[in-house]
């Protein structure tokens, strides 16, 4: 993936994509208050930023000055986002740090040492630094060793969440034809994968590859993202919007070099191809769809909220109960006071 500023503005844009898509939250998982944070391939480091300056949901009152005053400790989180690229900023709230780091590498923090490890689109094929290709070819090419190592560096209580696009595309209604463009780009995508023994489309495996590494409770969530404003429904209208903005603005960060360098396109011929793709991806009346699968591991210990409301409803119950006795030894004594 090339890094220069089209792609950071791109990436930063699909961020945007998936708040829509999890209604504000940042992440799935069930974490909470954590101290230590691992954003895996952190690009601009926008996620790991908005993480580090997140109010935890009990930590959220609708009056600002109220909760400043009960989260006054907070942000107390440390934020590490690693990359092999150091394209984030330096300006960055004072819990966050950036590193320039290869996640498949042997990590170099303490085991049992986070709180969260958090994984957000680090499939990729290729690093480019200033334009030049660096040798290292940057995507994970072992998924199972990388969510060990997740494993091993989270707390027993701590939490891994990833998420993948597959690399496919849907149509309901028959307007996504076979021999389209965008349909030849994914069938190649995946073809470069398969040459560069690096797959792509990991997406579906991700919950199999957690299981195996040890992590228990994993369940997947699998989001439809609408290439357009088509669909009816306002909030995949709304991601339809975003995704009908960045697709296209992805056909070559995504595709050039694996053309040209894995399958072996000339250049020239290559970017027409990549040209109709976008062609395909701007034209308003295909009504097609992809998948994002999020993993992570849920919670088994019933929430706070939960155990309050049943403690509630039991005193509830109760004084129901006391009531009706105290009706009942009143008018057994009325009863006995009129015989
Ligand atoms: C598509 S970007 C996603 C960035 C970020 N996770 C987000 O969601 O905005 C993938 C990032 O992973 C980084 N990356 C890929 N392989 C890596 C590796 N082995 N070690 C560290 N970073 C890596 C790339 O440099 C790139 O910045």
């Amino acid at each position: 993936m090339p890094n220069d500023e089209a792609e950071q503005d791109r990436l930063d844009l699909v961020h945007h994509m998936f708040s829509v898509m999890l209604n504000g939250e940042l992440f799935l998982a069930p974490v909470e208050n954590p101290q230590t944070i691992l954003d895996l391939g952190t690009g601009t480091g926008i996620w790991a930023i908005d993480v580090a300056e997140y109010i935890f949901p009990f930590k959220k009152f609708p009056c600002k000055r109220i909760q400043l005053t009960l989260c006054s400790q907070f942000p107390s989180a440390k934020v590490i986002g690693n990359d092999l690229s150091p394209i984030q900023p330096s300006w960055v709230p004072p819990n966050v740090e950036f590193v320039v780091d290869d996640f498949e590498d042997v990590w170099m923090h303490d085991r049992n040492y986070f709180d969260y490890v958090h994984a957000r689109t680090i499939s990729g094929f290729e690093h480019l630094d200033h334009n030049i290709l660096i040798t290292r070819v940057s995507c994970v090419q072992d998924w199972g060793r990388l969510m060990k190592q997740a494993y091993d560096h989270l707390k027993p209580s701590g939490y891994f969440e990833c998420a993948e696009f597959v690399i496919d595309a849907f149509s309901d209604d028959g307007t996504f034809k076979q021999d389209s463009p965008y349909r030849e780009y994914i069938n190649n995508l995946n073809k470069a994968g398969e040459i560069t023994g690096r797959p792509m489309n990991v997406a579906t495996s991700l919950k199999t590859w957690m299981k195996n590494a040890g992590f228990e409770n994993v369940t997947e969530v699998v989001y439809v993202i609408p290439y357009g404003p088509w669909p009816k429904d306002p909030k995949l209208k709304e991601i339809g919007r975003w995704q009908y903005v960045q697709a296209p603005e992805g056909v070559e960060a995504y595709g050039l070099r694996l053309y040209t360098q894995v399958l072996g396109w000339p250049e020239s011929e290559a970017k027409l191809h990549q040209a109709l793709v976008k062609q395909q991806l701007r034209d308003k009346s295909l009504h097609i769809y992809g998948k994002l699968c999020v993993v992570r591991q849920f919670s088994l210990t019933i929430p706070l909220q939960v155990i309050l409301l049943l403690t509630v409803a039991q005193d509830m119950w109760s004084m129901v109960g006391s009531v009706e006795r105290n009706e009942r030894k009143k008018s057994g004594a009325r009863c006995l006071e009129s015989m």
